[in-house]
């Protein structure tokens, strides 16, 4: 299997190649070959190729049977730059943002929920104007995007075993664009009679997350709401430090750490790869090896329960020492 490796700036690079450490030693002791191709991708690629996204990145991506990005620093003020990360998630049509919020075995409350978010319209597609005076930012709702990611949301679902999906919306203010996204995912959701649909305000789905995380499984809404409540949804389950994202189309994924390149930390040996690891348990999981992933995830576990941790966790260890307490689970 030929995965697409895309370190970034920062402590990107770092924690894909703690990543990569852990899969190769997967690899060792099975059948698996993963086959690791590095491209460019950030500031650093823009300063090296004069732009953030190469075309040789690109294709490298669209090659590869699943990306494993780090993250990229966005540059202050540099006129016509645009986020490479972005530009990754168009070019490759990555409509659904899928971040799996789970708590640790054990835990009180029991959490478990995944959160699907559409990744290419709504606020963020990008078409704003302003004058001095008035700025203005388009909200774009189509029906094809809003069935897409509505299917998918039900598929997960399916696939994960879970019976609720909860679609999260405010179209009693924004009456035409999250109006149009309910109405649609509503009849969706009759396609799936075996599991139960809901809908949700996104001022109350903010609270229910702080109030009873238990009660969720399955959130499918818009791309901006989808982007605040995933990172709430975060900090129930340990934060920055351990969240993943996956970002899949019908052709195409990629697996990232949810946190971005830390420069403050980039060198020092202090940045927790177990965020980036836990990206690569997820991407193991797309490429049908269950197992793995799971294997990876029960390590996480583990390094977790015994504290075998960076400084950002609470620990002492350095970001390589961390891996090597993971492998050593493995
Ligand atoms: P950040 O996520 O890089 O850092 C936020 C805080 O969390 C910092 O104190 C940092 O030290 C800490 N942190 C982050 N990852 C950590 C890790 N693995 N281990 C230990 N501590 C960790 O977000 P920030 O500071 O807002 O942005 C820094 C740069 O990253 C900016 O240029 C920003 O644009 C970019 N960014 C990129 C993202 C991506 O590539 N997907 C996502 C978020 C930010
Ligand atoms: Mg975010």
């Amino acid at each position: 299997m030929k995965i697409c490796l895309l370190g970034g700036d920062g402590i990107g690079p770092e924690v894909t190649a703690e990543a990569v450490r852990v899969l190769e030693a997967l690899s060792r002791d099975s059948e698996i070959r993963l086959d690791f191709s590095p491209g460019d991708i950030g500031y650093g690629a823009y300063r090296q190729h004069g732009t953030p996204l190469p075309d040789a990145t690109l294709a490298l991506a669209r090659s590869a049977d699943a990306t494993l990005l780090g993250a990229v620093t966005t540059p202050p003020g540099i006129p016509g730059y645009t986020s490479p990360v972005l530009g990754l998630r168009r070019q490759l049509d990555l409509f659904a943002c899928v971040r799996p919020i789970r708590s640790r075995p054990g835990a009180k409350p029991a959490i478990d929920m995944v959160i699907v978010r559409e990744n290419t319209e709504g606020l963020y597609a990008g078409r704003e104007h302003a004058t001095s005076e008035r700025a203005v930012t388009e909200r774009v709702i189509t029906r094809a995007a809003s069935q897409r990611i509505a299917r998918f949301a039900f598929e997960e679902a399916e696939r994960g075993g879970y019976d609720l999906v909860t679609i999260v919306h405010k179209a009693n203010v924004l009456r035409e664009t999250c109006g149009l996204f309910r109405s649609v995912a509503l009849d969706v959701a009759t396609e799936y009679p075996g599991i139960h649909a809901e809908e949700m305000l996104v001022d109350t789905c903010a609270m229910e997350l702080i109030r009873a995380p238990e009660r969720f499984q399955v959130i499918v809404t818009t791309n901006l709401f989808g982007d605040i409540l995933s990172d709430e949804a975060a900090m129930l389950v340990g934060g920055l430090g351990l969240a993943a994202s996956a970002n899949i189309g019908a052709d195409h994924a990629v697996f990232e750490p949810v946190h971005g390149s830390a420069p403050d930390l980039a060198g020092t040996g202090r940045a927790n790869p177990l965020a980036a690891i836990r990206a690569a348990a997820t991407m193991m999981r797309y490429l049908h090896h269950r197992e793995i992933a799971s294997r990876i995830e029960s390590a996480l576990e583990s390094v977790l329960e015994s504290k075998a941790v960076t400084p950002d966790l609470g620990g002492t260890l350095s970001t390589t020492e961390v891996t090597s307490a993971v492998i050593a689970e493995l």
